[in-house]
């Protein structure tokens, strides 16, 4: 089977490549490299072994990438690529409603127009906003409180109208918690552009030096520390979700709403406890006011994923900070580091 990975040298479609191949999937990788770096595919081939095609092209490029659907075969698509920070999108919300809403649609209408009907789409659990009360569930209300969480929640709409219209599309939409970690090689890893906006991203780069301290972001919460309480995801536990979710659509027609969590949250400054152990460093901080729209406690009920994709969250919390350590600090400035070595 062949698939298309749109953002697919970005964090979590760099992670799921990586997957796929392992699995004897082929694939291919579309991705305009504004939040990722050439270096990665590299990374991806040296830690397979195998090679791909790569085309650098934009979700807006309509005629670029309907050469694509051109010249592959494409069994299914799983579409990653999109702006993905929720501060930015509150300065620039018209960037992502222009790039993550149209940039779907031209990819649905070349997917209609190739005979593709089968996709997994990169959703967030930023769809419920600041839930009542936790463990959420597919079946919770839905508010997303910014520019970047409405615009997934439209694309779910999207999908949800393409598929009334043509039932014979298979469509997972996955509902990310807090993806964290890297590939246990090291090789590959999460590497974002300028100021972090997540939290352990922040955290590695104190520990590695390259920032002087994290901020956190409250301590007056309604939690056991007053700090934010998420459910953090290891990424490789977040891709094979993707692979039974594209086993099951290979199987099912309809469209299904799926959380990948692991049903366990941690707050802030446990996240820290378990980093200051993981790398022996101090990973200084100082408490802060709250983020304008953070939610207290989020955390997934993953029932639902269990049942119909037989897929489980199996590493834990010492496995996620200790690859995401091991990926910062064999690559202190990220991909970049490659540059900076080979110059
Ligand atoms: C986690 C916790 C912060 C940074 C968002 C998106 C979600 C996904 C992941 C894209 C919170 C606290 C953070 C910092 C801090 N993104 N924090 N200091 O906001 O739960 O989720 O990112 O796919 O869709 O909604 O993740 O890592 O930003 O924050 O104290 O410098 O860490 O308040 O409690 P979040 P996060």
């Amino acid at each position: 089977m062949k698939i298309l990975l749109t953002g697919g040298a970005g964090y979590i479609g760099s992670h799921a490549a990586v997957e796929l191949l392992d699995q004897g999937y082929e694939i291919v990788i579309m991705d305009n490299l504004s939040n990722s770096n050439i270096e990665c595919l590299e990374r991806i081939k040296e830690i397979t072994g195998k090679s791909f095609a790569f085309y650098k092209v934009d979700l807006l490029e309509y005629d670029l990438m309907n050469q694509i659907f051109k010249e592959h075969s494409i069994d299914a698509v799983i579409h990653f690529a999109g702006l993905k920070s929720v501060g930015e999108s509150v300065k620039a919300p018209l960037d992502y409603y222009l790039n993550n809403i149209s940039g779907t649609v031209n990819l649905c209408s070349l997917m209609k127009k190739h005979g593709v009907n089968k996709m997994v789409f990169s959703s967030t659990a930023a769809v419920y906003g600041n839930p009542d009360r936790v463990p959420i569930d597919e079946s919770f209300p839905v508010s997303p409180a910014s520019p970047y969480g409405r615009s997934k929640l439209m694309i779910e709409e999207i999908l949800r109208d393409v598929y009334h219209s043509d039932p014979s599309w298979r469509i997972a939409i996955l509902r990310y918690f807090n993806p964290i970690g890297a590939h246990h090689s090291g090789r590959i890893g999460e590497d974002p552009n300028g100021i972090p906006d997540n939290l352990v991203p922040y955290i590695t780069q104190v520990a590695v030096g390259k920032r002087e301290k994290l901020q956190v972001f409250g301590n007056d919460y309604d939690t056991p520390d007053g700090t934010g309480v998420r459910d953090y995801i290891h990424v490789v536990d977040l891709v094979k979700g993707h692979l039974k979710a594209l086993e099951y659509i290979e199987k099912k027609k309809g469209i299904e709403v799926i959380n990948l969590g692991t049903g366990t949250g941690y707050s802030v400054l446990e996240i820290i406890g378990n980093f200051r152990e993981v790398t022996g460093r101090p990973v200084d901080y100082q408490i802060t006011a709250r983020r304008p729209g953070d939610p207290g406690v989020t955390y997934a009920n993953p029932k639902k994923a269990e049942i119909i994709l037989g897929w489980k969250a199996e590493k834990n919390l010492k496995d996620m900070c200790q690859d995401s350590w091991n990926w910062q600090s064999r690559n202190p400035d990220g991909y970049h580091s490659a540059l900076l070595s080979e110059a």
